[in-house]
């Protein structure tokens, strides 16, 4: 089989980004991407992207309309397509069996169900949504069940390592790209076929075969060992809090150590994302159903030390300000789970934000990227709230930082957003009410030359009086 025609159903992050670049790398295929949403749709056709994400912009202006297509009839493309993608979302189930930590594969499933409904040839089915351990089994089943006399089926997983803010780059010079299937000659056929693919930009000896189980536990594995850094390093950060160590010196200390390595050690409020915390409570979820209980309470770890980093962080603050925040205004700076996107699923501002309201805070917000609209729905949610009504008169929204700052008693950094790092902060502090604070969750900010102006500073990982002033010189940045 020559590939010619490749679909992928689902338009969101991960879909939109990934088919964009195989557009652009194999400009002999005709990539089409499909979705139900139509508003989501619309905009890929549109000149405002439903995501933003550095980069994606110039690759998408390229290809659209020539060899990449953004579409909502699906039926055709799976039927015109030898390659299918399932990329739809997996989120954690919010009901029933295995709520709050199985993966809920419902539009997986659905997908696959459309593919059955819908294919007239023989199709080679790619798993890219992360998915549990066997997902790939059951998909066969559903093509398998429903198979037309003359169609064959061939189903690889193919997961997607991307993280949003460099997914562009993540994709084009991608460290691994990984393949799953099964061991038979069609398998491995359809793994050649699939690896031609990435061949038109990735080096052969970056993509790694494996059979199809290895391959969907590694996606897990693998974000499950890059929150478990971010979680030890949070760990420590509260150690460094208690005693005079500096967490920025401990992690670059430790990460010098070759065997280790520097990346993902940054102490923060909290990791956030659609990614990490889904798929930890997923493989614990796993480990519990395959009776590994020790296994299972080890990975759940992970998350509980999550959830305490994002409380501690919402403590101090109140804390600071005098136990009191009451009425208080306070200035949110970033609303993303990290800079360079717009997503905010299960950003640590909303726990932060959260936090504050409860206390009766109010809350001017300002992120670069994050629209108003999303902000709203986040904080109103049922899950922050049972008085969304409150939450909406209590918060305001802000389309600068400066405007952000007004009248407000403290700064609470939740992104890391480069803007922030070269604000006017003597023009802000002549804003504040006295004394002012800066709460410094991502340790971005120049924490002295904010001191020499006369704001009160706490940040993460460093043991500061509680006034906010550095102990020793050793710790000043
Ligand atoms: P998303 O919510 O942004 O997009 C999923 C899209 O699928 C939505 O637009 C939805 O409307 C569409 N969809 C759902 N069911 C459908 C159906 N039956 N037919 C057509 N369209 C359908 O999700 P995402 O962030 O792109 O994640 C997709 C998958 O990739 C998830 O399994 C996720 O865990 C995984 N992943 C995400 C990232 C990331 O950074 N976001 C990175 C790696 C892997
Ligand atoms: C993650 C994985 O990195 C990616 O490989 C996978 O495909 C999807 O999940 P993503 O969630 O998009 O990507 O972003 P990532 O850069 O991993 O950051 C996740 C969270 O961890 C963010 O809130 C970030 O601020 C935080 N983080 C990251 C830290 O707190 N410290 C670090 O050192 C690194």
């Amino acid at each position: 089989m020559v590939i010619t025609k490749i679909c992928c159903i689902g338009a969101g992050y991960v879909g939109g980004p990934t088919c964009s670049v195989i557009a652009l790398k194999c400009p002999n295929i005709r990539v089409t991407v499909v979705d139900l949403s139509v508003e989501r749709i619309s905009q890929w056709n549109s000149d405002k992207l439903p995501i933003y994400e550095p980069g994606l912009d110039d690759v998408v202006k390229k290809c659209r309309n020539i060899n990449l297509f953004f579409s909502n009839d699906i039926e055709t493309a799976i039927d015109e397509a030898e390659l299918i993608f399932i990329s739809v979302n997996t989120p954690t189930k919010t009901f029933g069996n295995g709520r709050g930590r199985a993966a809920d594969l419902k539009y997986v499933e659905s997908a696959a169900r459309m593919i059955a409904k819908v294919a007239r040839s023989n199709k080679i089915v790619v798993e890219k949504s992360t998915v549990p351990v066997r997902a790939a089994e059951s998909i066969m089943h559903i093509l398998g069940a429903n198979q037309k006399m003359d169609v064959k089926y061939e189903i690889l997983s193919n997961p997607e390592f991307l993280a949003e803010g460099t997914a562009i780059d993540d994709l084009l010079n991608a460290d691994r790209i990984l393949i799953g299937g099964e061991c038979t000659e069609t398998g491995s056929n359809a793994i050649e076929e699939l690896s031609w693919v990435y061949q038109h930009w990735i080096p052969k000896e970056r993509i790694l075969t494996t059979n199809t189980w290895s391959s969907e536990l590694s996606k897990l594995a693998a974000n499950a060992f890059l929150a478990q850094r971010i979680s030890s390093i949070n760990s420590l950060s509260a150690v460094c809090e208690a005693t005079g160590a500096d967490v920025t010196e401990v992690a670059k200390a430790v990460g010098l150590d070759s065997r280790i390595g520097s990346k993902f050690l940054q102490a923060s409020i909290g990791f956030g994302g659609s990614c990490f915390q889904k798929d930890i409570l997923n493989l614990v979820y796993i480990c519990e159903g395959l009776n590994l209980p020790e296994v299972a309470a080890y990975w759940q770890q992970v998350i509980d030390m999550n959830e305490y980093q994002k409380m501690r962080f919402s403590q101090k603050i109140i804390e600071c300000l005098f136990n009191t925040v009451s009425d208080k205004r306070i200035t949110i700076f970033g609303f993303a789970f990290k800079k360079n996107t717009g997503d905010t699923r299960e950003t640590p501002a909303i726990t932060v934000c959260k936090t504050l309201l409860e206390e009766g805070a109010k809350l001017n917000i300002y992120d670069p990227k994050v629209d108003h609209q999303q902000i709203l729905e986040d904080l109103t949610h049922p899950s922050v709230t049972d008085s969304p009504e409150y939450v909406r008169k209590a918060i305001d929204i802000f389309d600068n930082a400066y405007d952000a700052v007004k009248d407000t008693y403290a700064i609470v950094l939740c992104t890391e957003w480069d803007e922030f790092v070269e604000l006017d902060y003597r023009a802000i502090y002549s804003k504040m009410m006295k004394p002012a604070y800066i709460f410094d969750g991502r340790k971005i900010l120049k924490h002295k030359e904010l001191q020499e102006i006369g704001f009160h500073v706490q940040t993460i990982g460093r043991k500061l009086n509680r006034t906010g002033l550095l102990r020793s010189w050793a710790t000043q940045q």
